[in-house]
């Protein structure tokens, strides 16, 4: 059974002095989105930002809730894809904003992924230098951990998220029923970032995520309800201690380092976020057991649980020199050097500085 404590509907408090709001986790709390804008003070032109995929199944619900609270709603889709999460992307949303009139007492909906919310809340963070913004996480990995924390941006050809603003959103509203909607595929890819919480700081959370495995891939609401609740209080306990990232946050990049890498030397198509970043916990476990922070035994019990989750943990194809270059571009480097995320056995964090080679010879990638 799930955990004890946790209700169907469940309001985190992200506590951030005065950038401070509110996760709603709720089923079917996409109808309650116009009520719940209006009651934190949110006025004029809604900007719903979304992609073609997620207005299809969820457009209207929004629009209807916006506008039965009063607000004029326009909407802007952008493409569908990591490939699109990028400058062309943001310049046609600019121009999309611009013509819906949205001016500074507006506000922008980021409705769909990760990729609609990191991009829709760089849109907000940089339009008219900032104007308020609500996420609607859409796919597990948005629910768990994209639109919580502030992190909003783009990619550039060189690197994954190099261009983008910390800009909390006012509001998280996730709403569990349209996970039914989201392919197995990329449910699954969201499992790979719900697991990195357990790996690097709640042993418990692994433990529950291993034992309740066939009722999380089945989807059952109760188990999601939980696995959601228990991610978004984990990255809001660790946002409130360092919301910029000046150190302890760094820990929630466990698997990113390599996994970006292979993400960005594959253009952004072929392995999805979070396959990327199951592969690259993999890497990350093999670094941390080749330093002494884990066993062996706690790679393998890792790598079982992303296989029972149907997560990818074979290494693609790749080019030494593309990768060394996207592993150097990774945000965590400094003058050639790594802060690289390992895991301290299973529940536990540690960090260590490595060259790309080093990165190389020590996941294993090279003898
Ligand atoms: P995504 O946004 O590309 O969504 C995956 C696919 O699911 C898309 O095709 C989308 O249209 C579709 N979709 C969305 N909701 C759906 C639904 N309910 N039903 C059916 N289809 C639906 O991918 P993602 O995994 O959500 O997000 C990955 C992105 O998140 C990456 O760009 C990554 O860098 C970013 N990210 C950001 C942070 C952060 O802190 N800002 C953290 C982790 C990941
Ligand atoms: N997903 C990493 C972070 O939000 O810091």
């Amino acid at each position: 059974m799930p955990l004890e404590g946790v209700f169907r509907v469940t309001v985190l408090n992200v506590n951030l002095a005065e950038n401070s709001y509110d996760i709603v986790i709720e089923r079917g709390a996409l109808a309650s989105l116009g009520e719940r804008c209006r009651a934190i003070g949110l006025k004029g032109v809604a900007a719903v930002i979304t992609n073609p995929t997620v207005a299809a199944l969820y457009g209207t619900v929004v629009k209807k809730s916006l506008e039965s609270s009063g607000y004029a709603v326009a909407q802007i889709e952008m493409p569908d894809g990591e490939e699109f999460k990028n400058s062309a992307t943001l310049n046609q949303i600019y121009d999309d904003l611009l013509a819906a009139g949205v001016d500074r007492s507006s506000f922008v909906v980021a409705l769909g992924g990760g990729v609609v919310g990191d991009v829709a809340g760089y849109a907000a963070a940089s339009w008219l230098r900032g104007i308020p913004f609500v996420q609607v996480p859409t796919t597990l990995l948005a629910q768990v951990d994209s639109s919580v924390g502030g992190k909003t941006g783009i990619d550039h050809p060189r690197g994954k998220n190099l261009i983008g603003a910390f800009y909390q959103p006012r509001l998280v509203l996730i709403d569990v029923d349209t996970l039914a909607t989201l392919a197995q595929r990329q449910f699954r890819a969201g499992l790979g970032e719900v697991i990195k919480y357990g790996v690097v700081v709640d042993v418990h959370f692994f433990e529950y995520v291993e034992a309740n495995c066939a009722a999380i891939l089945a989807m059952e609401s109760d188990y999601l309800i939980e696995i959601i609740h228990r991610c978004c209080q984990l990255k809001a306990q660790v946002v409130e201690l360092d919301e910029k990232e000046a150190g302890l946050r760094a820990i929630l990049n466990y698997g990113h380092t390599l996994g970006h890498a292979f993400e960005s030397i594959s253009g952004y198509q072929g392995l999805v976020h979070g396959e990327a970043v199951a592969i690259g916990m993999v890497l990350a476990a093999k670094v941390s057991a080749a330093v002494g922070h884990c066993t062996p035994d706690d790679v393998v019990r890792l790598t079982a649980l992303l296989t029972r989750c149907g997560l990818p943990i074979d290494i693609p194809q790749y080019d030494r020199r593309q990768l060394l270059h996207a592993i150097a571009a990774d945000k965590k480097s400094k003058s050639g050097s790594i802060n690289f995320i390992c895991n301290q056995g299973i529940g536990m964090y540690a960090m260590s500085q490595h060259t790309p080679e080093e990165l190389l010879i020590l996941s294993g990638l090279e003898a």
